[in-house]
């Protein structure tokens, strides 16, 4: 092991988002000069005025001075660099759900003709077991002239460094986070480690690149199975005329119990989509990684058993459904369940009034454009008017609801928000 950390002058982050935005303007702040790489031009013209492209709470301040002192330079294309990191989605395609490397591969094409040995380069975006390869593998394709093994004149080194931060909290958990970091190389490794310790505060734990690649993927998954569980005992409790939060509240008290909570379904893009690049790699050994995420997924059509069941008790009610974002507080409608069943509901009742109140966004989503029965409204009024209240997200607004005015209403509450 090398006795002396290994220095990065300059490093470019090629993708902006959520993640690759704040790691760049945490890497900055510590006076390495950056370059943020984004294909989006409308994100790197805010970017280079010191605006933040989308909600971070706390994040503005950091943004704006790394700007001003041009320590964070955004634009369109890559530059010479001691040091890569790969941002970009990695998302899921097809019936398997196997992951798209295609932003990879496009940051790769980018990246290729400015790499000079000694570079490192980490990929950060999740990834399923083997991808690190796969992408190291895919650079050399492209320039034969550098090495991945260790001591070559001509090497270049490469490592994956997931992230886990919860989007909300960047601010606290960007430099307090343990970490995970794992080389193709022990090099590798090292040199990753250097780079995240400009910034990270927290330990920052060595492994292998596949075991990093995993890591990753088995949090999100070890969530996502948890919530299947809950979600399972309130398809129980359904049938047994229990309160399935009540339940877990007393389960809880165990002192070596935890189970986390039930809901319409699990959303967002990292817990409803991680687990499946495990289930695509290993299709054969992860079959209770499958089973959660199919009992996730199957959440929405018990909610709209639910809706139907009221909707056959009073034929003419009119439905108000609470919140669309994935969880509480957040305007990411990323694979949210709420919006999912939403729209079905939109759908399946064409001729119903269904009031939508979502607090966090301005406007209804594009796929209810045409919908005349849907709409996007405040809470009071919502309550006011529908017969039946379907409760699917924790928002903040909407705890504490008045009983009286909940009165003789029908209410399905996916979120165990209204106890009884
Ligand atoms: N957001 C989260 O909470 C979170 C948490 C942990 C891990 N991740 C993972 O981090 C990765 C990035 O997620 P995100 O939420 O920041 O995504 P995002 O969609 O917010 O940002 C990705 C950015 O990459 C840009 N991009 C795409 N192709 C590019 C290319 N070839 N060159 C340059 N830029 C390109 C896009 O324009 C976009 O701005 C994903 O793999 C995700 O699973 C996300």
């Amino acid at each position: 092991m090398s006795s002396t950390p290994y220095t990065f002058d300059t490093v470019c982050v090629v993708g902006l988002g959520y993640i690759g935005l704040p790691t760049a303007a945490f890497i900055a702040s510590k006076g390495v000069k950056v370059t943020g790489v984004d294909v989006n031009q409308r994100f790197v013209d805010s970017i280079n005025r010191g605006e933040v492209p989308f909600v971070e709470p706390g994040f503005d301040s950091l943004l704006r001075d790394v700007v001003e002192k041009e320590l964070l330079v955004a634009q369109a294309e890559q530059v010479p660099a001691d040091a890569y990191i790969v941002c970009v989605p990695t998302p899921f395609k097809g019936s398997n759900h196997e992951v798209d490397t295609k932003y990879i591969a496009s940051a790769i094409d980018a990246m290729t003709s400015h790499l000079r040995p000694g570079a490192l380069v980490v990929l950060e975006s999740t990834s399923p077991p083997g991808t690190t390869k796969w992408m190291a593998d895919y650079i050399i394709q492209q320039r034969p002239d550098l090495s991945l093994e260790e001591d070559a004149e001509n090497a270049i080194y490469i490592a994956h460094c997931p992230e886990r931060v919860l989007p909300g909290q960047i601010m606290e958990e960007m430099e307090n986070n343990d970490r995970v970091i794992g080389g193709l190389t022990p090099r590798g490794t090292e040199m990753a480690r250097d780079l995240y310790a400009t910034f990270c505060s927290a330990e920052l734990l060595m492994t292998d690149a596949t075991t990093a690649e995993m890591a990753k993927l088995t949090e999100n998954s070890f969530r996502d199975v948890n919530i299947a569980f809950a979600n399972e005992l309130s398809l129980i409790c359904d049938k047994l005329d229990i309160d399935v939060w009540e339940l877990i509240e007393l389960a809880n008290h165990h002192p070596r119990v935890n189970i986390l909570n039930p809901g319409p379904g699990v959303g967002g893009h990292c817990i409803a989509v991680d687990p499946w690049f495990i289930v695509s790699s290993v299709p054969e050994q992860a079959k209770l990684i499958r089973l959660a995420r199919e009992t996730n997924d199957s959440k929405p059509e018990f909610v709209l058993g639910k809706v139907a069941e009221a909707v056959e008790r009073k034929p003419d009610a009119s439905i108000a459904a609470l919140g669309l974002a994935f969880k509480a507080d957040i305007d990411d409608l990323r694979e949210s369940p709420a919006l999912d069943i939403v729209d079905r509901l939109t759908d399946q009742y064409p001729d119903k009034p269904i009031r939508v109140v979502e607090p966090n966004i301005q406007a209804l989503p594009a796929r209810f454009d045409g919908k005349e029965n849907s709409e996007l409204t405040d809470l009071h009024a919502a309550l006011e008017d529908a017969d039946i209240i379907l409760v699917l997200v924790d928002h903040s607004e909407f705890k504490n609801l008045d009983p009286k005015v909940l009165a003789g209403k029908d209410v399905i509450d996916t979120r165990g928000m209204i106890r009884r």
